[in-house]
């Protein structure tokens, strides 16, 4: 995927990954998609939701989300760092497909940090501040990041693992999407 040419994130399998696995939780609730990119999962998810919320650092990738969900009412888009702009525990769901190489080529549209997990990391965090109590996140993470870590710092911030699916993309590598919840597990 790398392209220094790229400006905004392009729809790719992992886009679609995280489309497919949200549609089934979002129902009727408040959504927030950190690093929305190109707005395409939140175009899709906001048709199943009451309300949604797309972030991103990149001013062409809110530009761009922005004209993509043109047509839908219940959408907005914050040109913001992860989650900042909005306060208080608001959301019932956040969804994400974060950087999440470990390139440490510093592009905000996959370099994850030095294990691939910093910036999820910073994201899950975000995500933990505006949930609601048993709210949900669900994240995307690469075989490639430090995934392991990744579940135990999230679990520390109160972030419980309650479900995991893993689809290889090539032979080397394979995505792994996680669904977390906020609170203790009944
Ligand atoms: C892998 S892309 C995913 C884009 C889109 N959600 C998708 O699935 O196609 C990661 C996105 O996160 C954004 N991003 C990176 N760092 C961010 C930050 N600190 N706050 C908000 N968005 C950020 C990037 O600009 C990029 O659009």
């Amino acid at each position: 995927m790398p392209d220094e040419e790229i400006e905004v994130y392009p729809p790719s399998e992992d886009t679609f990954i995280l489309i497919k696995v949200a549609k089934n939780i979002v129902k009727k609730h408040k959504i927030l998609e950190i690093g929305t990119g190109s707005g395409v999962v939140l175009r899709e998810l906001a048709k199943y939701s009451s309300q949604a919320i797309g972030t991103d650092i990149s001013f062409a990738a809110c530009k761009l989300a922005k004209e993509e969900c043109s047509s839908l009412s219940n959408v907005d888009i914050i040109c913001c760092d992860a989650a900042s702009c909005l306060r208080g525990e608001i959301v019932d769901v956040v969804v994400s497909n974060p950087p999440y190489l470990p390139l440490g080529d510093g592009n905000p549209m996959w370099d994850g940090g030095r294990e691939g997990i910093e910036i999820p990391l910073k994201f899950a965090k975000n995500a933990y501040d505006v949930l609601k109590d048993r709210g949900v996140l669900v994240i995307i993470l690469s075989s490639l990041s430090n995934i392991r870590r990744f579940i135990t710092e999230a679990d520390k911030m109160g972030l419980k693992l309650i479900y995991s699916s893993i689809v290889p993309i090539g032979l080397m590598e394979q995505l792994v999407t996680l669904i977390m919840k906020k609170g203790e597990l009944a």
